[in-house]
Formats: structure tokens, sequence, C-alpha cells
């Protein structure tokens, strides 16, 4: 038995003279003080050894078991050391080597419009408001004065969920909710989603934006919408672009508006982006009916309020020269590395 511990002994030696990376060194770990390795044989055998022998053998096996793990650890941590040493060596920084250019976000040309639109109106002491985009048809129709089976209703080609729920068609569906949550004087604006059961073209999409401004309080008048709407314009555009309004139909509002804008690359003068009318048409508007008042809960007698709602997408494609309102749901990185990083 103990010639045998010399040759494991020896065995070992050989090994551990060829051991070169932690890989190695955990196999002849398992090797040699593993469950099934020489070790634990020898420590079985020390049972059959006689008496008197048993001692000093198990001495000489335990030793030898010892110094093994010692030997082991040992080198374990030296070769650690080595190996991260090379690593940081192979990791090491050239500094001369030329910068890598990072990718940039940018915000979405849409977002960047709304984001400035509603610093805007916010300056000029509006607040914040936000409503579901799945709505019911009474905040999105009903409350607003289309009654069930109201012609006006055809106005609006709507995706509904069920009969009563629906994605809504634009943005007023905020208006009934402020009155019922708030009482005048509300100021408030309501950027958001929309969406229209509509065919997809360059110029009209299923999906849009719109940002809608409610103002109720004593004595607000005709002359506190045109005002209120040709200051922000001025404020969004240049200081002197002119505003103009005409009558139009929408059946929450009397008078109902179209608000149209001196056309953004003629100023006025006449061109192929405004079809030489010097215009272009940019928000619906007009004076809260009483009845939406009288459905919101508010004295039509006592206040009385404006609203308008503003599309998104055809300003910021008159504003940018684009001329494919698809472009804005394509996620083409070329279309919107365009636009500047904010
Ligand atoms: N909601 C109308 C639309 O989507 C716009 C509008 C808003 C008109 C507020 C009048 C008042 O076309």
């Amino acid at each position: 038995m103990q010639t045998h511990i010399e040759t494991i002994q020896k065995e070992f030696e050989e090994d551990f003279k060829n051991c070169f990376s932690s890989a190695t060194l955990e196999s002849l770990k398992i090797k040699y003080l593993g469950k099934k390795g020489p070790i634990q044989d020898l420590m079985k055998g020390l049972k059959e050894a006689s008496g008197e022998d048993r001692p000093k053998l198990g001495k000489s096996i335990n030793d030898l078991k010892v110094s093994i793990e010692a030997k082991l650890t040992e080198l374990g941590r030296s070769l650690i050391a080595r190996e991260e040493q090379q690593k940081l060596l192979a990791e090491k920084i050239d500094e001369t080597l030329p910068g890598k250019k990072r990718f940039q976000g940018r915000k979405h040309p849409v977002n960047g419009t709304l984001d400035e639109i509603i610093n805007i109106l916010i300056a000029m002491g509006f607040t914040v408001e936000q409503g579901p985009d799945i709505d019911t048809d009474y905040y999105n129709f009903e409350v607003l004065n289309f009654p069930p089976e109201h012609p006006a209703r055809d106005m609006q080609d709507t995706f509904y969920i069920n009969k009563e729920v629906l994605l809504r068609t634009h943005t007023s569906n905020i208006q009934a909710r402020v009155m019922e949550s708030q009482k005048p004087p509300i100021r408030i604006i309501a950027p958001g989603k929309c969406f229209r059961n509509e065919a997809v073209t360059s110029r009209s999409h299923v999906f849009f934006h719109q940002v809608e401004a409610v103002y109720i309080d004593k004595n607000v008048s005709f002359s506190d919408l045109m005002g209120t709407l040709t200051d922000f314009m001025q404020k969004l555009f240049y200081k002197d672009i002119k505003v103009r309004f005409w009558p139009n139909y929408f059946p929450f509002v009397e008078p109902g508006l179209q608000v149209d804008i001196h056309c953004l690359n003629c100023k006025g003068s006449g061109c192929t982006l405004c079809k030489h009318t010097g215009w272009l048409e940019v928000a619906g508007a007009g004076m809260i009916h009483p009845e939406v008042l009288k459905n919101g809960g508010i004295d039509p007698e006592e206040y009385s309020g404006f609203a308008w709602g503003l599309g998104i997408e055809r300003l910021v494609m008159l504003k940018n020269g684009i001329k494919d309102i698809r472009l804005f749901t394509e996620n083409d990185i070329r279309f919107l590395n365009q636009f500047s990083a904010i």
C-alpha cells in the first residue's frame, strides 16, 4: 500500500507540473480529491490493512491528501492572478483608436410639435388633462349633442369595439369629463391619440393626434376664442401670421368654426401647398353648445366657453414639408433621423 501511495504521489507531481490553467486545475481536483479518486480508494483500502500498519498508512494517506490540497489551492491562486493579468493586458485600451459615433435618439416629429404646442399653451394659462383613448359612445358622441341616429354621427367613421365602447374619434371626449370633475373657471388642454375608420392615404390616416382646448368661465366670448387662437398660432409659427375663421358645423359648438392660417410656405401669396388659396386648414373650434354645458352640469345661463380641436399631423407636415402622413407610423429611421435631436 505504501508503494501505491508513492505512485499516486508521483502521478500527481507529473500532472501538477503540466497544469497551466484553472480549467485543468479543476479537473485535477476532481481526479485526485473527488469521490471516485485514488485518495478515496486508499481510504477504503485502509480497512484491509493490518492493525499495526494502519495508523502509519493512515497518516501517509492523509499527508498526501493535505499536500495535494495545499498545492492545488496555491496553484489556483497564482493561476487566477495570472489569468486576470492576461485578461487586463488583452483588454488594454488603445487611446489612439478613433472614437465610435454613438447613435443619438430623437423625438418623433409628432411628439416634438406636441411638446412645443403644450409648452406654449401652458405658458398661456392652460393645464394639461388626459382622456382615455378607448371610450364610451356616451363621452365621444352622446354627451356632445350627437343624439343616437343623428345624421351628424355619420361625420365620424368610428372603430367600435362593441355597441357602447369605441376608439375615440376626437379629443373632444375630454369635454364632458372635465366639466364633471372641475368647476369653472376651467382652462384645460388635452393632447392625445384619435382613431377614425378611414382609408389610409398620403393625406389621411386611421391614427392621428389632436390637442383639445376648453375654456369655460363667466363671459367667455367669441372674441376670446379668436384672440386666444390667433395669439397661440403666432407663438407657434411667426409673429404676424394671419388666422382666418369660417363657419363650420359641429354638433357640440354653436357657432362652429373652421380655423385656417396663412400658408406657411408662401405666407398667403398662393402656392401649390395651399392650392393657391393662401390658407391652410388647421383646426375645428367654436363656442361650447349650451346643451353640452348642461350635460356637463354647468349652467349655460351663468357660464359660457369655447373649445377647439387642433390636428397635429397636418401641422407637422406643413411645418416640415412632409408630403405623406404614413411616414409618421412607418418607423423608417432615415425619415426620423431628419428631425433635430431634442
Ligand atoms: N372634435 C372636432 C373634430 O375632431 C374638432 C372640434 C373640437 C370642433 C372642438 C369644435 C370644438 O373635428
